[in-house]
């Protein structure tokens, strides 16, 4: 009787925890939720003008974002050297100017450095700029043979030659199709990448990578309330901002951050909190990213967190299996870009994204920038596929998988063209 209890509850057990694994992708299971509204304090006072938005509910919002979700960075690190690699002025065919600037970082008796891979369109004006994170290497971005393959650690990948964590010379190219180098350069943008592994190692790890530096004592690992990987790689792209702002050939005040899935949720969270950044183009981000968590759809926080501990804070580990807890949602981390340029992007096989749920973010961050009279999503329907919505806030879903096509980056330029001035 005793050995029949015991199973029984084994499998309870057992059911319980596959019902968790099994991601629901039945709009009518979704549950009901009440959405926070961004145009109301935490103790419920309504914004009713921008001003009052900056003094009062922006601060309140990116404060709650920072402490429970991304966690605070633990003091500041400048940049200790600028170290140009490689410079050339023959790049791309002759079209573009190539430069990979090393920045490096010293605190505590460490080290740490990352590498910048810029092209930028041959002119005298200072030009705009994308910058984002790569997976793979800045090698992996273009064919271009004097780019400089990372030493750093990275995500095995067979198929692109990456065993025993290293990157290697096989690579080379292999994620051209995700960056239109040479359309960015064409529409007179310049184009910065990072390997995101050289900011921080994407493993559950807190003893490698930019963390170190700013431990205190003998800290082995962030405080609950500290920086996970989405935040460092996030600092990444500001000290990226700082030296941006040192090169003459760079009109700082037209950066747009770019990144896709970790790396767009990384990208919002940059946007949000870093000002300098003139615009953020977050493709398919899903979970964590603009995507709403109350939803539950595709991703949860229950399955983002377990599956990747280190991206968030610990802080946020509170709100796995318990959304509706949470006092903001991920429309609010989109509203914290305004009255900046916002493109939110999915496309429509990525279900695990939430397609919807990134539209949702999109549409509900809208009145913020209504504040600010600017155009936001104005339709409650999601667009046709292929459609794209472009004003200050814009949104497309696309045919296809989870992935960075030349569509996207069509889409990108054109309404970058536009809207970052
Ligand atoms: C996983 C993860 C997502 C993430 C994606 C990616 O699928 O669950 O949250 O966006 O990886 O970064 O490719």
């Amino acid at each position: 009787m005793k050995k029949f209890i015991l199973c029984l509850l084994f499998f309870a057990f057992l059911f319980n925890v596959s019902a968790q694994f099994d991601a629901n992708y039945d709009e009518s299971k979704v549950p009901e939720f009440k959405l926070p509204d961004p145009l109301k304090t935490f103790n419920g006072q309504k914004i009713r003008n921008y001003k009052k938005w900056e003094s009062k509910r922006r601060p309140e919002l990116l404060n709650f974002f920072t402490e429970n979700m991304f966690g605070e960075v633990p003091g500041d690190l400048e940049i200790a050297s600028v170290d140009i690699l490689e410079e050339s002025n023959n790049a791309l065919n002759g079209k573009a100017v190539r430069k990979q600037v090393d920045l490096v970082f010293k605190n505590r008796g460490k080290t740490l450095d990352f590498t910048i891979l810029i092209y930028l369109p041959k002119t005298e004006e200072r030009v705009p700029l994308f910058v984002g994170y790569n997976f793979y290497g800045n090698h992996t971005i273009t064919e271009d043979v004097e780019v400089i393959i990372s030493e750093a650690w990275a995500n095995n990948n067979p198929s692109f030659g990456i065993i025993n964590n290293q990157l290697t010379e096989q690579s080379r190219g292999v994620r051209t199709n995700r960056w239109c180098v040479d359309k960015i350069i064409e529409a007179g943008f310049g184009l910065a990448v990072i390997y995101y592994g050289e900011v921080d190692p994407d493993k559950d790890d807190f003893s490698d990578g930019i963390h170190p530096l700013l431990y205190i004592d003998d800290q082995q690992q962030p405080a609950a309330d500290e920086w996970g990987a989405i935040g460092a790689w996030s600092w990444g792209l500001s000290r990226a901002m700082d030296y941006f702002e040192q090169d003459e050939a760079i009109d700082e005040s037209r950066v747009v951050v770019f990144g896709h899935s970790r790396l767009g949720k990384t990208a919002l969270w940059a946007g949000a909190s870093d000002e300098r950044f003139a615009g953020v183009i977050s493709n398919e981000s899903g979970c964590g990213g603009a995507a709403l968590s109350k939803r539950r759809f595709g991703e949860t926080l229950w399955r983002i967190n377990n599956r990747f501990p280190h991206w968030f804070c610990k802080n946020f580990r509170n709100y796995r299996k318990n959304e509706e807890a949470l006092p903001v949602d991920q429309h609010e981390l989109i509203a914290l870009i305004a009255p900046r340029p916002v493109y939110i992007a999915s496309a429509e096989e990525d279900r695990w994204s939430d397609p919807k749920g990134e539209f949702l973010g999109a549409l509900y961050a809208t009145p913020v920038y209504e504040l600010y009279g600017k155009k936001g999503i104005e339709q409650t329907e999601m667009p046709a596929v292929n459609y794209p919505i472009q004003n200050t806030v814009a949104y497309h879903i696309r045919t296809g998988e989870h992935d960075v096509t030349e569509f996207d980056w069509e889409q990108y330029i054109k309404w970058a063209s536009e809207f970052i001035k």
